[in-house]
């Protein structure tokens, strides 16, 4: 299963590579496009009326966008943050799964915890670009997708992550500070979030963030490790060619772009 995993994130990868530079240029492509025009501006929009990015302008917008763009994570961190675009929604939502409970925090956070956040701040960055590259995806002149669908699998998740943050002050100041920097933004742009495979850690995070992510929580749908009820409910959700057999979706499913 996992070298299927890899094998397709290759493959879709190179497929994402491929369309992803607009006007097939050779050489340097001149800053100002190097993401689709409707990125920046919809970007833009959205970050004037964002508590942390307001007093941007649209210049510093693009410069910063493209730095994020140019980012690459190094492979021995994006391997172990896979997350992936499955398709789109019956509303032409883009749907990204998070694979969570597969990430691995811990000894990176033993190791050196400055570095993990510096990182960890230009994957989120990079998600958050990447969220916005799909919704620009399906839009066309009379039609705006806002919107996006998070469907995150805690399988695997478990009290030992969750003590581990616990025990790093800095850890937790980093997620309220960020929380408190990405919520406007993500407000904008998450629809709706699918929690699979909830846990009583995921709870205990939940109860943690409550405060800091606002609006949000009033878009989560947990979902236990019933796998009967949250497969049901996903496909209620989504479109079954879009979703992961492993998830309960046809046989048939390709990920549009898997990223780390
Ligand atoms: C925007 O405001 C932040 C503080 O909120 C500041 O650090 C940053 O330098 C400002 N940027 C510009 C371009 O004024
Ligand atoms: C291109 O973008 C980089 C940062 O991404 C910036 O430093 C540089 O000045 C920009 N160049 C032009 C011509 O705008
Ligand atoms: C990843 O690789 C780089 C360069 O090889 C190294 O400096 C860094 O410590 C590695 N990080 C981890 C988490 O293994
Ligand atoms: C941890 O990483 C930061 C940022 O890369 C670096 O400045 C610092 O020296 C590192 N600390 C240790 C103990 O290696």
């Amino acid at each position: 299963m996992f070298k299927i995993f890899i094998t397709f994130i290759i493959f879709t990868r190179s497929c994402w590579a491929a369309n992803e530079s607009p006007n097939g240029a050779q050489g340097v492509i001149p800053n100002s496009t190097k993401l689709p025009e409707k990125v920046y501006s919809n970007v833009y929009n959205i970050m004037k009326y964002s508590k942390s990015y307001s007093n941007m302008t649209f210049e510093e917008v693009k410069n910063f966008l493209n730095d994020v763009e140019d980012w690459k994570a190094p492979e021995n961190i994006s391997k172990r943050f896979p997350y992936y675009l499955t398709g789109f929604d019956f509303e032409d939502r883009p749907i990204w799964v998070c694979e969570y409970g597969k990430y691995q925090w811990d000894d990176l956070m033993e190791r050196n915890s400055t570095e993990l956040m510096i990182v960890t701040e230009k994957l989120l960055r990079k998600v958050v670009l990447n969220v916005f590259k799909s919704l620009a995806q399906k839009e066309t002149p009379d039609r705006t997708v806002r919107q996006a669908v998070l469907v995150i699998d805690y399988e695997g998740f478990n009290m030992k992550q969750m003590t581990t943050v616990f025990s790093h002050p800095e850890i937790i100041e980093f997620i309220i500070r960020k929380s408190d920097e990405y919520r406007d933004i993500l407000v904008a742009i998450i629809g709706e979030i699918v929690l699979i495979n909830a846990n009583f850690a995921v709870a205990k995070g939940i109860d943690f963030i409550r405060p800091f992510v606002g609006e949000l929580l009033e878009r989560l749908t947990i979902l236990g490790a019933n796998k009967y009820k949250w497969k049901a409910e996903l496909r209620r959700l989504i479109p079954a060619n879009f979703i992961p057999p492993w998830y309960g979706g046809s046989k048939d499913f390709k990920p549009l772009a898997v990223f780390a």
